[in-house]
């Protein structure tokens, strides 16, 4: 079986879901539940037998240790993370518990197990960190795509601390031989993505009437990834990548912010015109800029395409139109994640920003 850590969030349930739809290998999930990690995004695997959720920190070693030990897996990839750069922000506190302490006590635990472990079996167990391309900094716009070699120069908290980690893994390698796989990859988007982050919030803001904030001028590049293609990524670099290797992961698909709001918004109007006859666009509301804002990220995902023959499947033309049509779809989901905690975060972040 597999351990997989943060599988309750956005990225996460995505992988486990598409891994149990494609084996039968067995999944342990093991999941805080912070405000971003949803049990109701699995709510489809009750009674699965081939997966178990287990309520729990990376960072409490007994509660691994013995998880270990108990279902003795054969990789474990990491997911469990504080994500939002916004909140890293206002509080870089649990970012750097989780990210870095948890990630650190997460690869002690591991450590010990595969030390325990028989030749055979520490031979073929691999541990995946999943990882961003946001710890490389930001991009001038004639600057190369990052690759690989690029230095690490994180810029917010976030980012910080996922260096941080990313550091500590090779470490890991390094230091004591555990067999380890890092993805960077770029900005996610698809089903299950809380709604805090620029595209499901955009969606969910235009169907309820309310503005559609875009931080600065909105000129702001970043790469998107439908997140079915990262997990098909990181199937393939648990499957054949290298040990120690780093694989950048990237849909080849930058774009301004603005561009990708607009983007939204003429879908809606298709798929969801509103009664008036205006356009979503109408709702479009520049605020103030997020401080630090990186300007560009640019991922090239050549590595992983020569070396791994992966490839993403969608477009942004045909993902985004999934993504809008997914959440039109599943109102109920987007009700059910808009808990007290979530509006208490939306009046932190967009108060004051006019
Ligand atoms: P998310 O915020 O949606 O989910 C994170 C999950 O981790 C949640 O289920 C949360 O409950 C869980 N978690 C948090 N702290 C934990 C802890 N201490 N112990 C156990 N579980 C804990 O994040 P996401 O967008 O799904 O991102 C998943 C991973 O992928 C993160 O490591 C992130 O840095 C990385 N990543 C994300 C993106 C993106 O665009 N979203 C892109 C590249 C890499
Ligand atoms: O690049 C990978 C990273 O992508 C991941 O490591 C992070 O976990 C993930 O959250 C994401 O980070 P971003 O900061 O790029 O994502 P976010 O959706 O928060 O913002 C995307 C862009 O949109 C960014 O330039 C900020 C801008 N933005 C965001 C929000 C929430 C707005 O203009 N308005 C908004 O209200």
């Amino acid at each position: 079986m597999i351990l997989v850590t943060g599988g309750a969030g956005f990225i996460g349930a995505n992988f486990v879901l598409d891994w149990l739809a494609q084996s039968d290998e067995p999944v342990l999930n093991l999941d805080k539940l912070t405000y971003a990690g949803n049990p109701e995004n699995l709510a489809s695997l009750q009674g699965d037998s081939r997966y178990l959720f287990v309520q729990g920190d990376i960072g409490d070693a007994p509660l691994v240790e013995r998880l270990l030990a108990q279902h003795q897996p054969r990789a474990v990839i990491n997911f469990a993370a504080e994500s939002h750069v916004d909140r890293s922000i206002h509080g870089p506190e649990d970012f750097i518990q989780t990210n870095v302490v948890g990630t650190m006590r997460l690869l002690q635990s591991v450590r010990a197990y595969w030390q325990a472990l028989t030749d055979a079996q520490r031979i073929e167990f691999r541990f995946l960190h999943v990882s961003t391309d946001e710890v490389y900094g930001s991009l001038s716009p004639t600057d190369p795509a990052f690759t690989e070699g690029n230095k690490l120069e994180p810029n917010s908290p976030y980012s910080a601390s996922k260096a941080a980690s990313d550091h500590l893994v090779r470490a890991w390698l390094h230091t004591y031989g555990l067999p380890v796989l890092t993805t960077n990859c770029s900005n996610n988007y698809g089903p299950l993505h809380f709604p805090e982050k620029l595209i499901p919030l955009i969606i969910v803001n235009a169907l309820a009437g309310k503005p559609l904030p875009v931080y600065g001028d909105g000129l702001q590049v970043r790469d998107w990834l439908y997140v079915k293609d990262h997990c098909s990524a990181i199937r393939r670099v648990l499957a054949a990548g290298r040990v120690g290797e780093i694989y950048n992961v990237g849909g080849w698909n930058e774009k301004p912010n603005i561009e990708i709001v607009k983007t939204i918004c003429t879908l809606l109007d298709e798929l969801r015109p509103k009664s008036d006859g205006s356009s979503y666009q109408t709702q479009i509301t520049y605020v103030q800029d997020r401080p630090g804002h990186d300007r560009r990220y640019a991922i090239d995902a050549s590595k992983i395409e020569r070396e791994l023959g992966w490839k993403p499947a969608e477009t942004f033309a045909t993902g985004i139109r999934k993504t809008v049509q997914w959440y039109l779809d599943n109102q109920d989901w987007v009700t059910h994640v808009q808990s007290g905690a979530y509006r208490d975060w939306v009046q932190t972040n967009y108060a004051g920003r006019g």
